[in-house]
């Protein structure tokens, strides 16, 4: 089988950027980063433009970070344009500094044939903000059944290298052992969305003393745990890799820890609002904090942050999952799960992580971009920042702190569950392939090139 060429759509190459007074990694003294075509050229204080036609975005103060990559994003092109579209989910990306997302496929049509991913690829790179990389799903529609036709979206122009079911499990023994076999043949990666569905029944929230008392069905830590132990254990006998989405127990991280020592190919993410939020936001029924899998309690948070340090647990992805406001806006017991993520995604982080000191931002830059890129054998992305890289980069201002205002992100739905709070850190530049997505905290205008206007 050929692989088709894949090449990404040119930038606007033989321009340079020069940026000023930044600290690498929030490391050293500050310097210069000269950036030529999609190619980091020169690093070093005494480093200058090279001609007066040169963007110089001014770092001082600033870190510079190697451009995020988010494993787990739900961007609702096809079918629910209404809530999110790959442009305005790519300026979300950008925007909270990522050169790189998955693209899960629970769309309308589920993403299980390579018409729709190779439509996923095409148009996030004709929107050119973000790479965006279609998600497979692993079962026709989602059904949990019939394994999707895997190798043909693998070879196609979207190169799928990830499949899930996500916001599904595929709960069905032998068709996760047979999608694992078959994964390891193809060298892609399976992701499940571990949910145990005879076990969450209705459920929609954590099952602890606050769903009990507040009359909501709950969601047992088990029907997650008992998934992720299964799937090791399969991923083991497949010599296959398996990828743990949004881990949200502390017992799915002791089952990580034991997986890991008996050399079990499993990685895992976490997402910011499983690091920052607890049940106890359930207590208004407010339903911008209904989530799959639930907000934990906080014994959970803590052993989350604790495994995201250690590398237990390898990444944060933000599970970004735009709603209308009619499926959010309504009885808690009826609502979508899900709630917004990629802007607000690295402040978290330093929220919960960067200040407490526990994560350095080499740390941030493991978790949110070297790891991700990793599990996902993304060659030009979590690239270290050296010259002759390419320059996916993204430039982050440490001591800025901003109030979230939902209805100002720039995805179409407001589903944000950090609406009106103040977070630390922000994204103020962006730079995919040389090219300068985000300036000033704002999405850059694309530069007029010929035959456009
Ligand atoms: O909260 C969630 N929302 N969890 C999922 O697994 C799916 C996602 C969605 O698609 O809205
Ligand atoms: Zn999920």
């Amino acid at each position: 089988m050929s692989v088709p060429s894949r090449d990404t759509l040119p930038t606007e190459s033989g321009e340079t950027v020069l940026i000023t007074g930044v600290r690498v990694y929030g490391e050293g003294e500050p310097t210069n980063v000269l950036i030529d075509g999609d190619t980091i050229a020169a690093i070093g204080p005494d480093v200058v433009a090279p001609d007066t036609d040169t963007e110089v975005v001014d770092g001082t103060g600033q870190v510079l970070l190697p451009g995020f990559v988010d494993l787990h994003t739900h961007l609702r092109e096809p079918g629910r344009e209404d809530t999110e579209t790959i442009e305005s989910g790519s300026a979300a990306a950008a925007l909270g500094g990522y050169t790189a997302v998955f693209a899960m496929a629970n769309t309308s049509p589920v993403a299980d044939s390579v018409v729709v991913t190779d439509h996923v690829w095409r148009r996030g790179q004709e929107v050119g903000l973000v790479d965006v990389h279609p998600v497979g799903a692993v079962t026709v529609g989602l059904a949990g059944e019939q394994l999707a036709e895997m190798g043909t979206m693998a070879a196609g122009v979207g190169r799928v290298r990830m499949f899930s079911d996500d916001g599904h499990c595929v709960a069905d023994p032998l068709v996760m052992r047979r999608a694992l076999e078959y994964a390891r043949s193809l060298d892609v990666l399976i992701a499940q969305h571990a949910e145990e569905p005879r076990l969450t029944v209705g459920a929609v929230a954590h099952e602890g003393p606050t769903a009990a008392r507040l009359g909501l069905t709950g969601w047992p830590r088990a029907a997650e745990e008992s998934i992720v132990a299964r799937d090791a254990l399969l991923a083991r006998d497949a010599g296959a890799r398996v990828h743990v989405c949004h881990a949200s127990t502390a017992g799915t991280v002791e089952i990580l820890r034991w997986a890991r020592a008996q050399g079990i190919a499993i990685t895992a993410e976490v997402t910011p609002h499983h690091l920052l939020l607890d049940d106890s936001r359930l207590e208004t029924y407010d339903a911008v904090n209904r989530v799959n899998p639930p907000l934990r309690e906080r014994s959970d948070v803590e052993a989350l942050r604790t495994a995201l340090a250690d590398g237990t647990l390898d990444c944060v992805a933000t599970d970004h999952a735009p709603h209308a406001e009619q499926d959010k806006c309504c009885e808690f017991s009826v609502a979508r799960p899900g709630m917004l993520g990629l802007e607000t995604a690295l402040s978290i982080v330093v929220d919960t992580m960067v200040r407490p000191g526990v994560l350095d931002w080499r740390g941030v830059a493991r978790v949110m971009s070297e790891r991700p890129a990793e599990i996902a054998r993304l060659d030009d992305q979590g690239r270290p920042i050296e010259v002759g890289e390419v320059a996916n980069l993204t430039l982050v201002d440490p001591d800025t702190e901003w109030t979230v205002v939902s209805g100002d992100l720039a995805s179409i739905a407001h589903n944000s569950p950090y609406d009106a709070m103040t977070l630390p850190a922000r994204v103020t530049t962006t730079v995919l392939r040389g090219r300068v997505t985000v300036r000033d905290g704002a999405v850059a205008p694309r530069q007029a090139t010929v035959g456009e206007r």
